[in-house]
């Protein structure tokens, strides 16, 4: 993977066309949060081939070999209110998704192929008073890792790579021009209508475990409930056993399936 190989894939009109491409870095939403500090465009995209101190979600890391998967931070300046603002990660995950044929959606953040998660989003949002100032989508992509060792012990029956579950390697470069192209236009639409509405039907074709138990761990009390997809707004509906349907609002709370990871 190169910027030239990414460059000469891509067909969006302005989403990664700003492009930085690193051999090596820290973490890419570091690099988006310094080049944003600096000025750059709203679609302005950094890709490495590996990073240092790549961040996951809850302030865990995220293992960053390099030479085979996808560590990248887009650039948005979206005119929306803070709290719209993690829509922006459930567009992300559609796109993703769109992207790899045979993968699902764990709402919000994770992409899973057979069970196992394949590629997470950590969305980062900087205020200026009370408006958004920008915010950074970070998207990492387990593909041609053909070794389960280089995953940590902990996580190693949980996570995945495309080569793994596909059992072919995938051209890395493509792969970021596609999730480009999607996400500009899921974004654009997004951006008009400033709710999912349009993307919901779409969405829970792919969403992991509807119809299905999950477990909300909401820090105000846990409960079961059965999945029955998104609200316009991208939180997750569950239907509790008294009929009343919550609306799991994105961040504050984690959900897991009653059976296995997802
Ligand atoms: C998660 O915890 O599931 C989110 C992981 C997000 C990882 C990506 S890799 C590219 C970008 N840079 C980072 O440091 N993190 C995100």
């Amino acid at each position: 993977m190169s910027r030239e190989e990414i460059l000469s894939r891509l067909r969006s009109e302005y989403m990664g066309r700003s492009l930085y491409y690193y051999e090596e870095t820290d973490s890419t939403n570091l690099r988006i949060r310094q080049l944003a500090d600096e000025g750059a465009c709203e679609g302005t995209l950094a890709v490495s081939d590996k990073q240092s101190a790549g961040r996951g979600r809850r302030g865990r890391g995220w293992i960053s070999p390099p030479g085979m998967n996808i560590y990248m931070s887009l650039l948005l300046k979206p005119d929306i209110d803070p709290t719209d603002a993690p829509m922006i990660t459930i567009i992300m995950a559609q796109a993703v998704c769109d992207a790899i044929p045979g993968s699902c959606i764990k709402w919000p953040n994770d992409i899973v192929i057979n069970g196992r998660k394949v590629c997470g989003i950590l969305t980062e949002m900087v205020l200026d008073g009370d408006q958004i100032r920008d915010v950074t989508v970070g998207v990492g992509i387990n593909v041609n890792q053909s070794d389960r060792e280089l995953f940590p012990q902990e996580i190693r029956e949980t996570a995945t790579s495309l080569r793994l579950e596909c059992g072919h390697d995938v051209d890395r470069a493509e792969l970021v021009a596609r999730i480009m192209e999607m996400f500009e236009k899921l974004y654009e639409q997004f951006i008009q209508d400033r709710n999912l509405g349009f993307l919901r039907a779409r969405y829970e074709e792919r969403l992991a475990g509807i119809g299905s138990e999950v477990r909300v761990l909401d820090p105000q009390g846990e409960y079961t409930g059965i999945s029955r997809g998104i609200s316009d707004r991208g939180e997750l509906l569950v239907e509790t056993p008294d009929g009343e349907v919550h609306r799991v609002y994105a961040g504050e709370v984690s959900v897991r399936g009653l059976y296995g990871y997802t």
